[in-house]
């Protein structure tokens, strides 16, 4: 019998990111009541477990593109796990607005409207991360869903992120940071592919030449 090396891995990820926010959110609510501070200290967690997650699969193929050892192996063979927890612990900010919504009256929770376009693609790309439901969607379009999502994912975090800089640098900065280095990750694998293309190809034509 093949035993896996690594205990936390596949859908144990998105078991624990489960029972691990579940746990955060019931001590918030036991100790702070279920009121508004409550709601919103739950929001502004949950945004930043997603981020967390988000970011893992977010730069686990330039990583292991990059360096190739134990740690970028295991975030690469999980990168879709960590999307679904990412979905898992957004669902936990959803509730959380949910809450909010019920005990005060802010029209801003109605109108955010790319924060539902957010969750629009959290959930076209959740119910797709399977292969049954990606087969159906097809190579091309699962690949152009995912792929917009992503980015548009990384967009919504940025802008909330960078709105908070103002209140506190500690806090915002090494998130603005790592989302930062996360874009710049992604965008370095395509050039270096390119230029690795170009200068084989030169060095190619030189010895034929
Ligand atoms: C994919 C979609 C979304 C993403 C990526 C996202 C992300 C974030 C982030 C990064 C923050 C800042 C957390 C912090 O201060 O540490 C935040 C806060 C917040 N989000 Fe979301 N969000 C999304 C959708 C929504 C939606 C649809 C609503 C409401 C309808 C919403 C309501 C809020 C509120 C009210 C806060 C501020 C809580 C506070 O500081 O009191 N979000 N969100």
């Amino acid at each position: 019998m093949k035993i896996s090396k690594y205990p936390l891995q596949g859908w144990n990820i998105v078991g624990w990111t489960v029972l691990i926010i579940a746990f955060i959110f019931l001590g918030i609510v036991i100790f702070h009541g279920i009121n508004e501070q409550s709601m919103r200290i739950a929001i502004r967690l949950t945004a930043r477990t997603s981020c967390l997650l988000f970011v893992c699969a977010f730069i686990a193929s330039p990583l292991r593109y990059f360096w190739s050892n134990n740690l970028t192996k295991w975030l690469r063979g999980n990168r879709r796990y960590l999307g679904v927890a990412m979905a898992v612990s957004h669902g936990f900010h959803a509730i959380a607005i949910i809450g909010l919504a019920i005990l005060i009256t802010d029209p801003s929770l109605s109108n955010n409207h790319g924060g539902n376009l957010g969750y629009l693609f959290i959930i076209a790309m959740t119910a797709t991360s399977f292969q049954s439901t990606a087969a159906l969607l097809g190579h091309r379009n699962w690949k152009i869903l995912h792929t917009v999502g992503m980015y548009y994912l990384w967009l919504a975090f940025i802008y909330s992120f960078s709105h908070g800089l103002e209140k506190s640098l500690v806090i915002y900065l090494p998130f603005v940071s790592l989302l930062a280095i996360a874009i710049l990750l992604r965008s370095i694998v395509p050039l270096s592919k390119f230029f690795a293309f170009t200068f084989i190809r030169k060095d190619k034509l030189s010895k034929k030449g």
